[in-house]
């Protein structure tokens, strides 16, 4: 049987089987995921803060695909092709930085306004129909939701406020200063993983309290019987009430701190952005599984705290802790997942969906895998 002939029945979570193992490493999926979903999604780039002074820009990577996301003159964001319009020269090689009057291209000189329009093309003066307004760098559609910029390679997408619908709200509810926040850090990992399988372990409560030593101290400063993981289209919560007797957090003391939210809140949109707070914490976290081959991701963590405000110990403690342990202790599950998936004696598995025990839940898991079935098949 080939790939394109392999099928999964999804409809019934609870007696079904779960997405077979081939969808987590076999390339013709990983094609057709690239050119269904990843091709036509939007993509969290960063903050609307990251983008306060002209030139301001952030560079994404989608596949081959690279987008530079500029602040212009007059303030507004916009996104264009990183590339020169001359030669196809990559304009921009770094991730972030600032601009200061024109993009150059390092070939031939042509330059281009922060706004993307073309300033300055050596040598043209005397050709015959040549008028820079053509050629300046070819636009990418942007959207800023929830004070976070979007950008899709899709010209016929549906509006990121219309797929994610209401998410905005939820998010203000527990991050009251969403608009108000500045990148603190950024953290890139590369994993051995396929992103699906790094997605299934964030948005289940099954493993929380059962696997590494990490996973119990977070499990430790949450209710967990009211942890909840809750579909809603193309978006999805999964959200701890606090444990209102935690004292200390991440091995620091919680004595006069600040928090966004004291619960552990986590929205996830599809295919691949979250955003996210850990209890006690100021800060709001996002956490990006991006792909890169099959069965490798780029997993990229951005802390973002509220401008102007001293970092508590117990936000600077949480960021440490998740970049240095409970991050490290996922990934190893990834790995060691990942791994397991090509063995003849898997094939498919099963998901602990049982109404009694709504907290520890894979139902999250089988909504994402459908989501991500129906994307390719359907
Ligand atoms: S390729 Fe950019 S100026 Fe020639
Ligand atoms: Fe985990």
């Amino acid at each position: 049987m080939t790939i394109a002939q392999l099928t999964w029945d999804y409809s019934d979570p609870r007696t079904g089987t779960s997405m077979p193992a081939p969808f987590f490493f076999d390339k013709g999926v990983f094609d057709e995921e690239k050119a269904k979903i990843f091709m036509n999604c939007w993509h969290v780039v960063g903050h609307v803060s990251e983008f306060a002074k002209p030139g301001d820009f952030v560079v994404q990577e989608i596949f081959e695909q690279s987008v530079v996301v500029m602040a212009g003159r007059d303030g507004e964001i916009n996104a264009f092709h990183n590339v020169c319009r001359h030669r196809g020269n990559r304009l921009i090689e770094d991730r972030r930085g600032n601009k200061v009057g024109v993009i150059r291209c390092m070939y031939h000189s042509w330059c281009y306004n922060q706004d993307g329009s073309l300033r300055a093309a050596p040598r043209t003066e005397n050709l015959d129909d040549f008028d820079k307004k053509e050629w300046g760098l070819r636009h990418v559609r942007l959207e800023i939701f929830a004070s976070f910029v979007f950008i899709t390679l899709d010209q016929n997408a549906a509006p990121v406020a219309e797929i994610a619908k209401g998410a905005d709200v939820e998010m203000r509810r527990f991050l009251p200063d969403l608009d108000n926040l500045e990148l603190s850090s950024e953290s890139d990992v590369v994993v051995d993983a396929n992103w699906k399988v790094i997605q299934e372990n964030s948005i289940e409560g099954y493993h929380f309290d059962l696997s590494g030593p990490v996973h119990k101290d977070l499990a430790a400063l949450i209710n967990f019987e009211g942890y909840t993981l809750t579909p809603y289209g193309d978006w999805w919560t999964y959200i701890g009430p606090p444990n209102k007797g935690a004292t200390q957090a991440y091995g620091v003391p919680l004595d006069g701190s600040t928090w966004q939210t004291d619960w552990f809140f986590n929205i996830g949109i599809f295919p691949n952005t979250t955003f996210y707070s850990f209890p006690y914490t100021d800060m709001v976290g996002t956490f990006i599984m991006i792909p890169l081959t099959p069965e490798k991701s780029l997993l990229r963590f951005g802390y973002y705290t509220p401008k102007g405000r001293e970092t508590p110990p117990v936000t600077k403690a949480a960021i440490e802790w998740m970049n240095t342990q409970l991050g490290p202790e996922d990934i190893e599950l990834n790995v060691t997942n990942q791994k397991g998936l090509h063995s003849l004696g898997f094939g498919s598995g099963k998901y602990l969906i049982d109404p009694a025990r709504p907290h520890q839940s894979e139902n999250l898991v089988h909504h994402f895998h459908t989501l991500c079935y129906k994307a390719i098949r359907e």
